[in-house]
């Protein structure tokens, strides 16, 4: 394998593969925009991104994206077109890619329902052109090219979810880079639950962000609040204190519907999973629709929580954290 220095011109490319898995945000979003810490887990739901040489100059792309997600109210899609989905090809800038190239992506991660399917599918292209080209890129540069897509598709993202898809696992993230992983006593058990309502991160984050100038005192409040619900959601997965976790959840969703970012449909599956029996629920990503993350005491709860959010008209996925972050290697 070759550094990433060293082997910039060189023309040849291989077959190669790779994954990364999509993410949840258990405290934090929005505020980590503004420069609070985050706290984050890479999940079991994965992009997969195949990458062939072909004859010729070129890239050709082919996805397999739920891009039906996209639509809007009007039933034009939100990102009028799809292809800048895949603007992570501006790896160009590193890796010369001067060959013909095919770019397959297969991604089961609900598109705009806050679980990252844009950051980790960008992360997964990344690494599997520069595989293609035998070279390892280290996790940082990573984290660096893909802020090119995730900027012109989110605006300015804090870098949580690109960080959580790379490095996996659970961490903590504060801007502009910095990364520290937890390692909890257990896993949580949880689900995420999506509304079928779809979002776009940029007017959110830019909604949130207009209103942090215009709000100054209330922000101040409300970012020492979850400077100090992320340290202690980090510190409650380390001790496996799931009780303490729950409280801190649901304060944390109390924080992001004051900043407007919930959705009537987000507060009813939280209420309806909390009745249900869950130790703490919250939206999760930029909200505005999307995902509810929940928190359970036992897999028993867990169905039923999972059944009682279905028949409310959501769409419930058991998620397990995923402990290897992205991963490429020659097909
Ligand atoms: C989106 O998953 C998380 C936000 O905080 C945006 C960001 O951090 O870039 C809403």
């Amino acid at each position: 394998m070759r550094s990433e220095e060293s082997s910039r011109s060189t023309s040849d490319l291989s077959p190669a593969t790779a994954r990364a898995p999509g993410k949840v945000i258990l405290a934090g979003e929005h505020f980590v925009v503004l420069g609070a810490p985050a706290v984050a887990m890479a999940i079991d739901l994965y992009s997969q991104v195949q990458v062939i040489p072909k004859n010729g100059s070129g890239v050709s792309i082919t996805a397999d994206i739920p891009l039906r997600f996209l639509a809007g109210k009007s039933g034009n899609p939100l990102v009028p077109h799809p292809g800048e989905l895949l603007r992570p090809l501006q790896l160009k800038r590193v890796v010369n890619i001067d060959h013909g190239l095919w770019v397959n992506v297969e991604c089961e991660i609900p598109v705009a329902a806050g679980l990252g399917s844009s950051a980790s599918t960008t992360v997964a292209i990344i690494s599997a052109i520069a595989r293609s080209k035998g070279i390892e890129l280290s996790k940082k540069k990573i984290f660096e090219l893909a802020f090119v897509p995730e900027n012109f598709l989110h605006g300015k993202p804090s870098g949580v979810d690109q960080a959580t898809c790379i490095y996996g696992s659970m961490i903590q993230f504060s801007r502009p880079s910095n990364v520290k992983t937890i390692r909890p006593k257990k896993d949580p058990v949880l689900l995420v639950c999506d509304t079928g309502i779809h979002h776009t991160t940029r007017t959110l984050v830019g909604g949130v962000v207009q209103k942090s100038k215009r709000e100054k005192k209330d922000f101040q409040n409300y970012l020492a609040k979850v400077r100090e619900i992320s340290g202690r959601v980090a510190k409650s997965l380390r001790e496996g204190d799931d009780e303490e976790l729950g409280i801190l959840m649901n304060q944390n969703h109390e924080l992001l519907r004051k900043i407007g970012v919930s959705h009537p449909k987000l507060d009813h599956l939280v209420e309806v999973a909390r009745r249900a029996g869950a130790l703490g629920a919250k939206l999760t990503g930029a909200g505005g629709g999307g995902c509810v993350v929940v928190l359970n005491p036992s897999r028993i709860v867990r169905d039923r929580v999972a059944r009682v959010l279905r028949r409310e008209g959501g769409t419930p996925y058991k998620i397990s954290m995923d402990t290897s972050g992205v991963e490429s290697r020659p097909a």
